[in-house]
């Protein structure tokens, strides 16, 4: 067991939320709303409205290194433009955005005459500071540019005042906890959120003797995730009411385990096809997209050049300081049509690691989503309310394996495919989550299952005909059954052994 965090980060988190209370409840009363805040998109910085309570003043959140006390809403949009959002378009290294594109219309609301019946979520993290090896890259870089004494100019002309977003190297790896898009907070409110939704099913769900199961793979940010989570929804003393199953990230789970990336040999030993497929291509896009960049960098500052990974490295420097300190330098040094290649980047990483562009994508996702099925065809004596937390390459193949928006040819790396389906930075950003509702629609429709991603409804292609274009139970159930039929046996494929665990065994109250 990892050890339990101090205390005062809770206190630190009420505190937290009493500023961002004071801070809206302020807005509200000095500030004009726009006409046009109906706008799905707009709303994250730009201003606080009526109707968006979860809302703070970001000028609430002030952080001393919250560059040169700006205030100025075009640093955290980077170049602007009125319809510009920088979240959308961070590849999962930002803070938790709403699914806006392909959702089904009228907002999360059940549909008229239906109950939820049981949840199942799949969630990320919440928001954290860089992997050790991203983070890496960034300390090089950063050395380089200090090391060589140049007074940068132009865009990078704040180099000179700016220091990285962590001091502590022990820092890597772990929730942020500082800022408006903090992990800490993110995953609480995001406990708070699914309480207002699901409350009723909590007293059936303490109904049965034991304690509710809840469940996070053996990783520290993945464990604080479900813990800040479950003092949102059960509330402080969740212990008493819930219980935290860790699951091992270790490969001898095989097929029993919530990160099959991390079981399935065959997907790490096979270098052309299993993970190192991802990086492979999204090198390949990447290469498109940087001299052009390299070349504009070149142009201020002739003395240094840089090479694509350092260019990288400051792209996501954007996303993982606007956790830390609420908003980044490194945003406006890039373009939007810069963030659109780097957004597709991401994708393509995503897509050719563990999403549709590998063999082993679907394979591995398809566990999770049977046991899923089987307890929903169980019903209700099942238990109501099943969340697992899990790494965004654990969310990948399980939603590959729903072919929920996978698109119909293969993601190209010789442009962006402006219309695909897969995106990344609005389906798994830090704390990005899924969630699988069973809904109850009277005796005639039945039951159904609706898919919320980030809180954009999205319809199940082929399978929508339901209230709110659910999908029927029965449909839904035979769909992943024939998927299981295509993607083969887990094991054989992975190359595990006849006694290496079949499959999810842990999953269920
Ligand atoms: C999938 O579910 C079926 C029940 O429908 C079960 O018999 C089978 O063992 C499951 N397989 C895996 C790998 O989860």
């Amino acid at each position: 067991m990892p050890s339990i965090p101090p205390i005062p980060s809770v206190v630190t988190l009420v505190y937290a939320l009493v500023v961002a209370v004071v801070a809206y409840r302020w807005n509200w009363i000095s500030q004009e709303c726009p006409a046009e805040t109906k706008s799905q998109h707009g709303g994250y910085l730009e201003y606080e409205c009526a109707g968006k309570p979860h809302q703070s003043s970001w000028r609430s959140w002030w952080h001393p290194q919250h560059m040169l006390g700006g205030a100025h809403a075009g640093h955290i949009h980077g170049h602007g433009g009125k319809d510009w959002n920088i979240l959308y378009h961070l590849g999962g290294n930002g803070p938790w955005v709403e699914k806006v594109v392909d959702v089904v219309d009228g907002g999360i609301a059940v549909p008229h005459g239906c109950k939820v019946e049981q949840v199942h979520m799949m969630s990320r993290h919440a928001e954290r500071y860089p992997t050790i090896r991203v983070g890496r890259r960034m300390i090089k870089l950063l050395e380089k540019m200090k090391q060589s004494k140049i007074a940068f100019q132009g865009d990078l002309a704040f180099v000179k005042d700016w220091e990285l977003f962590w001091s502590d190297d022990s820092l890597m790896e772990h929730l942020t906890s500082t800022g408006p898009f903090s992990g800490t907070l993110g995953s609480f409110t995001t406990g708070v959120r699914l309480r207002t939704r699901y409350h009723n099913l909590i007293p059936t769900a303490r109904s049965s003797e034991s304690k509710i199961r809840f469940w996070a793979s053996d990783s520290d940010r993945v464990i604080d995730t479900a813990r800040y989570f479950g003092a949102g929804f059960f509330g402080l003393d969740w212990q008493d009411t819930a219980q935290l199953h860790i699951v091992p990230e270790t490969s001898d789970l095989g097929g029993d385990t919530l990160t099959p990336g991390d079981t399935c040999l065959k997907y790490v030993e096979d270098v052309e096809e299993g993970h190192d497929k991802g990086p492979a291509m999204m090198q390949k896009y990447r290469a498109t997209y940087m001299p052009a960049i390299r070349q504009r960098l070149l142009e201020q500052n002739p003395k240094m050049e840089f090479s694509d990974d350092e260019i990288y490295a400051m792209q996501e420097m954007c996303g993982f300081e606007t956790t830390v300190r609420g908003s980044s330098h490194w945003c406006p040094v890039f373009t939007q049509e810069d963030f659109l290649h780097f957004e597709y980047a991401r994708d393509i990483l995503h897509y050719y690691r563990a999403g549709p562009g590998t063999q082993y994508g679907a394979l591995m996702g398809w566990l999770w989503l049977n046991a899923t099925k089987n307890l929903m065809l169980e019903g209700p004596l099942a238990g109501p309310l099943f969340f697992s937390f899990v790494h965004d390459g654990d969310i990948a193949p399980m939603i590959t394996a729903l072919d929920i928006i996978n698109d119909e040819e293969h993601l190209p790396i010789s442009h962006i495919a402006a219309s695909r389906k897969w995106r990344k930075s609005q389906v798994s950003p830090m704390g990005g989550r899924t969630i699988f509702e069973v809904i109850s629609c009277g005796e005639k429709e039945g039951k159904h299952v609706r898919i919320n991603i980030n809180d954009g409804i999205t319809a199940i292609p082929d399978c929508d005909s339901g209230p709110g274009r659910s999908c029927p139970l029965a449909d839904f159930a035979r769909r992943v059954q024939r998927k299981g039929e295509e993607v083969g046996d887990f094991r054989e494929k992975c190359g595990l052994s006849t006694d290496a665990p079949e499959k999810i065994t842990f999953l269920h109250q």
